[in-house]
Formats: structure tokens, C-alpha cells, sequence
């Protein structure tokens, strides 16, 4: 039974319970975090904290807790709950107030839960493999940077992408690519590496802006610029980035192979240059 974090006290998870009228639970009043932990040693921590703590002035929130709090606890949880790679879920909600109403309580108490979960190692044959997309109306809010609790548009898109037997949704709004309905989105059009541009459309993701840098540090071809819906069809290489998944190319969008229906090689490049990313933080070289 997994060790976990709730407002102060670590417990076995069967044990952590928040009440019902958790604004996180009657309106997804809330943020969240996800982030990677290999060999012990947390992925961009303080590019993770700095989105948390942009998110929660974003719904008005203070933050609970101060930098060397969150660190106590983070590497306390890592230890509780040990295996070579680990995915923390952290997430602060603007706690219960004595009955339900939309206006914010006087005097949040703001409710933080924190778990660790084992984070099976990706290697890179299997995500050699690739997946299926298909492309989705994003049908979500005007504040998709914001990572709220509130994730019903993006798992009703994701559910209908697995419906159709693919395992993401690529969205787009108003003719323009945003992001995956839990992933960012790269593609190599024309030889460059291009992503969309950060803004209200789509989550500043952590891992893509380390593809973005890490890109750069080896002199790949890349570009944040605005991608067409219809750009996609001629794009050579297609891929999706997350904490969990790491960069997964996509070899089929809407039932037509990508290219060739095999991951490309600038992806071959960029998953060895992440993966020794990772071999270096392993180490706490970084
Ligand atoms: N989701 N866009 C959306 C909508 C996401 O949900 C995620 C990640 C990303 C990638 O962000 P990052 O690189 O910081 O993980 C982009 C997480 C992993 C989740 O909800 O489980």
C-alpha cells in the first residue's frame, strides 16, 4: 500500500480521505501537477514548482506551503514509496467550506493531496512501436494553460480517440493544432521541428520545453510557430510529449500512416538525447 500526503499527514492511501464538500470534489476547483522522478531524483523540479505556483495565482489560491516545505515532503514520499522510477500527482484544491457555493470561501483551507505512483521504465523499443492518433474539435475552455483538476473536456476527447482505437486525440481549434488531450504536440514539417506557440490554447508542458532546449543545445532544426490542422498531412514525423509518456511518435494520424508508419529520424535523435537527459539526472548529475 502506497505511502501518501494529505494536509500534513502521511498515510496508507486506503486511509487518506478528504470531505465531500472539497471544492476540488464538488466543483474541480483545484490544480495539478505530475513529475517524473528517475533513480530518486525529481525531473525539472523548479520549472514544476514554478508552473504550480503560476496555476494557483491563476485561480486566486495562495500556496499552502513554501518551497523548502514542498521539497521536505516530495523527498519524504520518494522514500516511502521506493522503485527505480516514480510519477509524483500532487494537487491543491481550494479545500471545503461549510456549504456549497460558487464564490470563493472567506478563508480558504486549501486542501493538498500528494501521491507517488511507480512509473514504468519507457524504453525505447517499445515506444519505437508508435501509437495512432486521431485528430478531435478541441472542445475544452479559453485557459487550457491552466493545469486545472477539471478535466472533462480532455478525457472525453481522450475517450473517443480510444473509442476509435487511438490512443490520443490530437485537438484543433479553429483550424490551428493546440496540444494532445493529455500531451503536447510536435511535428517535423518541411525538415523543422515545430510545435505551437504557449498561450491560453494549451498546457505549457515541462517536457516540451525541455525538447525545445535540448533540441537547440544539439543543433536540431526547431521552431514554436502555429501549426495548421491541415499541415499535419504532409508533416514527415508526429509526436506527443508528457511527463509520463516522454516523447511518443505518432505512426498513423486518421487512419493514414505518418510518412513511412515509423517513427523518423530526428525522433530517433531526440528519444537517445532524452534518454541520456535522463542516464545524467539518474546519476544527480543535474
Ligand atoms: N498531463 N497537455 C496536457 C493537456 C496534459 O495533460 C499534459 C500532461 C501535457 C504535458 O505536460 P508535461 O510535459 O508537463 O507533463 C500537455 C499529465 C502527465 C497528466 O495529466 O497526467
Amino acid at each position: 500500500m502506497s505511502i501518501v500526503y494529505l494536509n500534513g499527514e502521511y498515510l496508507p492511501l486506503d486511509q487518506a480521505k478528504v470531505s465531500v464538500l472539497d471544492r476540488g470534489f464538488l466543483f474541480a476547483d483545484g490544480v495539478y501537477e505530475v513529475i517524473p522522478a528517475y533513480g530518486g531524483h525529481l525531473l525539472r523540479i523548479d520549472e514544476h514548482m514554478h508552473r504550480l505556483q503560476t496555476n494557483l495565482a491563476a485561480i486566486r489560491l495562495e500556496n499552502p506551503l513554501d518551497e523548502k516545505q514542498w521539497a521536505e515532503i516530495l523527498e519524504k514520499l520518494l522514500k516511502e514509496n521506493p522503485s527505480e522510477d516514480q510519477s509524483v500527482y500532487l494537487q491543491v484544491t481550494r479545500g471545503s467550506a461549510p456549504i456549497r457555493n460558487h464564490g470563493f470561501p472567506e478563508a480558504p483551507q486549501p486542501t493538498v493531496f500528494i501521491m507517488v505512483n511507480e512509473l514504468k521504465p519507457v524504453n525505447k523499443e517499445v515506444l519505437r512501436q508508435g501509437v495512432s492518433a486521431i485528430t478531435l474539435d478541441d472542445i475544452r475552455w479559453k485557459a487550457c494553460n491552466i493545469k486545472s483538476i477539471s478535466l472533462l473536456g480532455n478525457i472525453l476527447l481522450r475517450q473517443e480517440a480510444h473509442d476509435r482505437n487511438a490512443a490520443e486525440a490530437i485537438l484543433v481549434n479553429e483550424g490551428q493544432v493546440t496540444e494532445g488531450a493529455a500531451s503536447n504536440l510536435f511535428a517535423v514539417i518541411d525538415g523543422v521541428l515545430v510545435t505551437p506557440p504557449t498561450g491560453p490554447c494549451l498546457l505549457p508542458g515541462i517536457t516540451r520545453d525541455l525538447i525545445l532546449e535540448l533540441a537547440q543545445k544539439h543543433n536540431i532544426n526547431c521552431e514554436e510557430r502555429i501549426i495548421k490542422g491541415d499541415e499535419l498531412d504532409k508533416a514527415s514525423e508526429i509526436w506527443l510529449s508528457s511527463s509520463t509518456k516522454e516523447i511518443l511518435p505518432v505512426i498513423e494520424l486518421d487512419g493514414k500512416a505518418v510518412e513511412n508508419g515509423q517513427p523518423g529520424p530526428i525522433w530517433e535523435q531526440m528519444i537517445d538525447i532524452y534518454q541520456a537527459y535522463k542516464a545524467e539526472l539518474r546519476k544527480g548529475a543535474i
